[in-house]
């Protein structure tokens, strides 16, 4: 097996790297403060968070689903990007030729100064509001309102959190007409602005991603930096895969990155932390590292 959790050989590596791909999940939040999706702290209410992350959660129950983004959009303004953000963000601003996709609707990769034209924000942003209504198109960006709306203040206080998260506590139900319309069409329910289940994500985004991707001649990507994700979302997931399959090399960063189950698909030039990605990330990607500065060359 390759040596696969060398820092000075990941330098090396990243030194000699021009066109870097991140693709990052909930894992780069959790030392912010913010639960993960799967496994401990997947569960809200005893409902999965993947279960009321669908358009049909929304149309059966609009208020519990509102409730549950109400108080995500909560804890995302209690938190802090952490260095595992900042780090990102200041690879980005010294090498023009990294590019961020996040699974996390957070809003931390921005509020850590990512640069906007090296990030995409795979599944929406929670501080978006759109129209439930598909053939209306409304869509609203950075609204911070914390309550979104009176009947979500519950979402919004920190005493009495309990009432909302722990499931024995009866929660009464939101009736439909205490949550807004859409300004536009006044007939649409207003929702978060995020990719749900069974929804596609934005096409624009996705074309922009490929043509990223696509834009050179040689070789997809000198190297992929897969983040606190699962990978098993996709097309997030398909990133990191395609990469895998077309040789380039992949950097896992995740607590369960050494996991015998995990160590099988590492192949010559990968590399695997097994961490905090908060901690690790300011180790691997040093500010001061010398990246895009040198000339494009492919590392095996
Ligand atoms: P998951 O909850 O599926 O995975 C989080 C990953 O982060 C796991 O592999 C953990 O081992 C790892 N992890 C946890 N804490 C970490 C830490 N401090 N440092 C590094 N790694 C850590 O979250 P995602 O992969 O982001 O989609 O989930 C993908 C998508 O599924 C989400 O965007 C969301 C969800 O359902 C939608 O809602 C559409």
């Amino acid at each position: 097996m390759p040596k696969y959790n060398d820092i000075a050989a990941f330098h090396e590596k990243l030194a000699a790297s021009k066109r870097i791909l991140a693709v990052c999940g909930a894992g780069l939040s959790a030392a912010s403060g913010l639960p993960t999706f799967r496994g401990a702290g997947g569960l809200w209410r005893n409902h999965k968070a993947t279960a009321l992350a669908t358009p049909e959660a929304f149309a059966r129950d609009p208020g519990l689903v509102w409730l549950f983004y109400a108080y995500r959009r909560h804890m995302a303004l209690s938190v802090k990007p952490n260095p595992g953000h900042y780090a990102l963000a200041a690879l980005a601003r010294k090498n023009k030729d990294f590019l961020c996709l996040s699974q996390n609707v957070d809003n931390l990769h921005p509020r850590a100064g990512h640069p906007p034209s090296q990030l995409h924000l795979l599944h929406g942003s929670l501080f978006n509001i759109k129209c439930f209504n598909k053939t209306c198109g409304w869509i609203q960006h950075g609204n911070y309102d914390d309550p979104f709306c009176p009947a979500l203040a519950a979402a919004a206080q920190d005493a009495g959190v309990e009432l909302l998260l722990d499931p024995k506590k009866e929660l009464a139900k939101i009736p439909e007409s205490e949550l807004p319309r859409c300004p536009r069409c006044k007939t649409g329910l207003r929702r978060p602005g995020v990719v749900w289940f069974s929804e596609s994500l934005d096409g624009a985004m996705l074309d922009e991603i490929d043509k990223w991707i696509d834009d050179q001649k040689e070789k997809v990507v000198d190297m992929v930096l897969v983040i606190g994700t699962s990978a098993v979302v996709y097309p997030a997931a398909g990133y990191a895969e395609a990469a895998r399959s077309e040789g380039t090399s992949v950097v896992t960063i995740n607590l369960d990155a050494e996991l015998p189950r995990n160590l099988e698909d590492l192949k010559k030039g990968d590399f695997a932390f097994a961490g905090d990605a908060a901690v690790l990330l300011p180790k691997l990607l040093r500010p001061n590292h010398s990246c895009g500065i040198r000339p494009h060359k492919i590392c095996i």
